[in-house]
C-alpha cells in the first residue's frame, strides 16, 4: 500500500471534514468533494487559489533540496528527533509546510513505527516530498486554513521555518501529542543577511510564536548554535531557497558571491520549542 494510501487513516477533506476514499486518481469524500492526485505522487487538497497559494516555485524547492542535501541542517533535523521523543512511537507525523519533507524523513527514520504526511502549499515541494521518504505521504494545502486532517488523529506535529496555526494544531493533536517548532533566531545565518542585504529576523519571534501557538502549551525550548562551513554554491542555495527568492534573482547573487573566499564561515542559530496539546481542544465544525 502506498503512503498516500496508508494516509487515508487520518487525511480528511479540507471542506467538510469528512473521511476520503480513493477511485481512481481521486480522493472523494462522503459529500462528493473530490480532488486529483497528481501523477507525482500527491495529492493536491488546496482550495481556493490565489497568488498566496503557489508557496515555492520549481527553483526554490530545487535550491532547497540541494542545500538540505549537504546535510548542513542535519544538526537541526538530530535536535528535532530528540524533541520529538516524548511524543508517542507510532501513528502519525504531520509536517506543516513541510517543503521537501527532508525534516519529517528524518524523524521517520529514527521511528519506525511512525508514518508520516507533509502539508505545503507549492505543488513543486509536495511533489519532492513524495519522493522524501517510503512512509511519507505528501498532499498540497494551505497550512493557514483548516487542515486536512482529522480531529485528534497526530501525536506529532512538525514546523520548521514555516507558517502554522495554532488552533488547527491543536484540533489535530490527539491527547498527549506533541508539537516540534523550529524558528531561526536574529543571529541565523546573519553572515550572509549583512552581506546580500537579506531580509531580517525580528527579535519578538519568540514572543509571537506563543501567540501563533496559542491554545498549545509551551513545554520546553532548546537554542541550537553551530558554525556551517558554507561554498558559494552552499550560499547561493541557501539565499535563493527562502523568501529572499522573491527579491533578488539567482544570476545577481551568484555574481555577489563569486567575490567571496572558498567557503564562509556561517552562523546557524535557530530555537526548538516544543508545545503539547492543551486538554480543551476544539473539534472540526461542519
Ligand atoms: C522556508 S520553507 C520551509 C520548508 C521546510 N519546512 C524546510 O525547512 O525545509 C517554507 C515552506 O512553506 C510553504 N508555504 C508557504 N506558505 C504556506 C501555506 N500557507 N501553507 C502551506 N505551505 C506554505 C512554502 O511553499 C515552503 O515550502
Ligand atoms: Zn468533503
Amino acid at each position: 500500500m502506498s503512503a498516500l494510501d496508508h494516509s487515508l487513516q487520518v487525511l480528511a477533506c479540507p471542506l467538510c471534514g469528512h473521511s476520503f476514499s480513493r477511485t481512481g486518481g481521486s480522493l472523494r469524500c462522503d459529500q462528493s468533494h473530490t480532488f486529483d492526485i497528481a501523477r507525482h505522487g500527491y495529492a493536491s487538497l488546496t482550495v481556493g487559489g490565489g497568488p498566496h497559494h503557489h508557496g515555492d516555485t520549481a527553483e526554490m524547492v530545487a535550491a532547497r533540496g540541494a542545500y538540505l542535501g549537504a546535510a548542513h541542517y542535519a544538526p537541526i533535523a538530530d535536535a528535532i528527533t530528540r524533541a520529538a521523543a516524548g511524543s508517542p512511537a507510532h501513528g502519525w507525523c504531520v509536517e506543516l509546510a513541510g517543503g521537501t519533507g527532508y525534516y519529517a524523513a528524518r524523524v521517520l527514520d529514527s521511528a519506525p513505527r511512525l508514518d508520516g504526511i507533509t502539508i505545503d502549499v507549492s505543488k513543486h515541494a509536495a511533489r519532492a516530498a513524495a519522493r522524501a521518504h517510503p512512509r511519507l505521504a505528501s498532499v498540497t494545502g494551505d497550512v493557514r486554513a483548516l487542515l486536512p486532517i482529522a480531529s485528534g488523529s497526530v501525536g506529532l506535529v512538525l514546523s520548521v521555518f514555516g507558517p502554522r496555526r495554532g488552533d488547527e494544531v491543536a484540533r489535530i493533536l490527539s491527547p498527549g501529542g506533541r508539537a516540534v517548532v523550529v524558528t531561526p533566531r536574529p543571529s541565523h545565518l546573519i553572515e550572509l543577511r549583512e552581506r546580500f542585504a537579506l531580509l531580517t529576523i525580528g527579535a519578538d519571534k519568540e514572543v509571537r510564536l506563543g501567540e501563533a501557538m496559542s491554545p498549545l502549551v509551551l513545554t520546553g525550548s532548546t537554542e541550537l548554535d553551530y558554525t556551517v562551513n558554507l561554498t558559494r554554491e552552499d550560499i547561493v542555495n541557501s539565499i535563493m531557497m527562502g523568501p529572499n527568492a522573491f527579491h533578488h534573482d539567482r544570476a545577481e547573487i551568484e555574481s555577489r558571491a563569486a567575490s567571496l573566499p572558498a567557503t564562509l564561515p556561517t552562523t546557524v542559530a535557530v530555537t526548538i520549542s516544543c508545545f503539547r496539546s492543551h486538554p480543551e481542544t476544539t473539534s472540526y465544525s461542519d
